[in-house]
């Protein structure tokens, strides 16, 4: 492992460490725009100079190895004067846009000329006028005039998503981005490009222009989408979910996450959500229809309760409620609802898999526990012949991966009663009538617990926020189901809808609502 100086700081670092990933080490920064971890190195930006002791001239540092005693400094007035002009030269066609920019706040450009620049422009020459809001394709809109031509987006497509949709045109300062001829940037992984365009270039449709940053708060989660477990960055204010950002995880997703989770936040906001409990018909807190149900579990108990389950909740909350069923109710008739059966096993090469669930091996591991054989066409048998009659169901948070969901619904309202636990809202469900109870749950950001991945990797969840705070989480449901007390409100009659009762109740409400936390470049 070669030693080198780094700002007079020695640093140990790994074999083949460039110069830059030495600075990572040591912690010294460094200006850079198209060096990217998770990238192949371009050296075209031309920003990250060094100077090294023996070499009369200044070096890029994305480009060049650490050697045994190298002694390198980025401080001196050389490399500053040197950066300094090279970020004149990426600013002298850049638009003055950032009052109107969806990257002001977390722009690496804006960033680097707090830091490295504040020059003098002298540029008399008037800018050269590129595209503006370029349609690259369903997801990402391009604005040529912003781009610096780093080529991170360029060698996203051609080096991860494989996919090879951009490319560079054009000459010197007529260079743009963009597609080549009749192929949009259209794949699972195209929002990845937004996420490392340092400047505000590329820009998500879905997210563009709906929140400044800084009116926006995160916090760390893991994508419920699918089996992989990408590691995620939830960001969120008091009017819901905005948006989510992966987060660097070697062993599970590296630097990148799919289109398709990022999706996710669209069914935890208010407006997707199941807001009222209902039992037999009538309207109730979601704590007060649960309680409600246990008369009918009670009278039922044994072989003729069926509970269904879905892979989308948490280790401790399978735990809790399968517990539950198999000591208080005693009945061992758990079913695995599989959805998408035909392509659950497939996987796209990169991170996206068929097995549409955040636990499946959370939920196979808590059945093994209990010693639970049953099969779906047991389910089917008893429903046919009348043996099972109360049939409990904790359905999916996410129901755009549930295609056969009505079929389901349609199969397992036969039951005399049935209980159904789930966070969103449902047409079909909501119409069922007679002996039905709708129980609203809490969604994967709105709770701790634990996923464990395809490989088996366990990974903890942290509660981001809350959004519809009388929702139940399984744990709380397998309680009440149970016939037992919580300590929260239950018997509170149904908000009117234009107030929101966890208004005052919101931590993230208490602090400060300006703060936020810059992602790195
Ligand atoms: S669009 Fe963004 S990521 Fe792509 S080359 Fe331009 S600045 Fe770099
Ligand atoms: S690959 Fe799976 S876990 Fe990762 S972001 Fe996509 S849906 Fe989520
Ligand atoms: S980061 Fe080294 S040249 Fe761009």
């Amino acid at each position: 492992m070669p030693k080198c100086t780094i700002n007079g700081k020695e640093v140990e670092v790994k074999e083949g460490s460039s110069i830059i990933e030495a600075m990572q080490v040591s912690g010294d920064r460094i200006a850079h725009y198209c060096w990217h971890p998770g990238l192949s190195v371009a050296g075209v930006c031309r920003l990250c100079v060094v100077e090294i002791e023996g070499n009369p001239r200044v070096q890029i540092a994305c480009n060049t190895m650490v050697t045994e005693g190298m002694k390198i400094n980025n401080t001196s007035e050389k490399v500053k004067d040197t950066v300094k002009w090279g970020l004149d030269f990426h600013l002298i066609n850049h638009p003055l846009d950032c009052p109107i920019c969806d990257q002001a706040g977390e722009c690496g450009l804006q960033d680097q000329y707090m830091e490295y620049g504040k020059y003098d422009p002298e540029m008399a020459e008037a800018k050269v006028k590129k595209h503006k809001v370029v349609d690259l394709g369903p997801t990402v809109v391009l604005d040529s005039e912003r781009c610096i031509l780093c080529s991170r987006c360029v060698r996203f497509t051609e080096e991860v998503s494989k996919t090879n949709e951009l490319g560079l045109f054009n000459r010197g300062d007529r260079t743009e981005i963009g597609t080549h001829d009749g192929m949009p940037l259209d794949n699972n992984y195209s929002l990845n490009t937004v996420d490392i365009c340092p400047v505000g270039a590329l820009t998500s449709k879905d997210f563009r222009f709906r929140q400044r940053v800084w009116y926006l708060k995160d916090g760390d989660s893991v994508c419920n989408g699918c089996s992989t477990g990408c590691n995620i960055k939830v960001y969120y204010n008091k009017e819901g979910l905005f948006r989510i950002k992966p987060v660097y995880n070697e062993k599970v997703n590296g630097h990148w996450m799919c289109d398709s989770g990022r999706n996710a936040y669209k069914f935890v906001n208010r407006e997707a959500r199941l807001l009222k409990g209902v039992a037999r018909g009538v309207e109730m807190a979601p704590g007060a229809a649960a309680k409600n149900a246990n008369e009918v579990l009670k009278n039922t108990a044994g072989d003729a309760i069926a509970l269904v389950l879905t892979a989308q909740y948490t280790l401790e909350e399978y735990e809790a409620i399968i517990k539950t069923f198999v000591e208080e109710f005693k009945t061992k008739k758990v079913f695995f609802w599989i959805n998408n059966k035909e392509t659950f096993d497939s996987f796209d090469g990169l991170l996206s898999r068929g097995d549409k669930n955040p636990n499946t091996k959370g939920l196979l591991k808590v059945m093994e526990k209990h010693g639970i054989t049953a099969t779906w066409n047991d389910l089917s048998a008893g429903l046919a012949n009348g043996s099972i009659k109360t049939v409990v169901v904790a359905g999916p948070e996410n129901q755009v991966v549930f295609p056969e969901y009505a079929e389901r619904l349609k199969e397992l309202s036969k039951a005399q009663n049935l209980i159904w636990m789930q966070s969103g809202k449902n047409e079909a469900l909501s119409a069922l009538t007679g002996n039905v109870w709708i129980i609203p749950m809490k969604t994967f950001v709105e709770k701790d617990g634990t996923f464990i991945n395809y490989s088996g990797l366990e990974q903890k969840i942290k509660k981001v926020t809350t959004v519809v705070s009388e929702a139940l989480t399984l744990t709380e449901a397998a309680l009440l189901l149970a016939g037992k007390n919580l300590a929260m409100p239950m018997t509170a009659p149904f908000m009117p809808t234009n107030q929101r009762p966890d208004q005052v109740e919101l931590e993230h409400r208490k602090k400060n609502e300006f703060v936020f936390r810059r992602g790195s470049l």
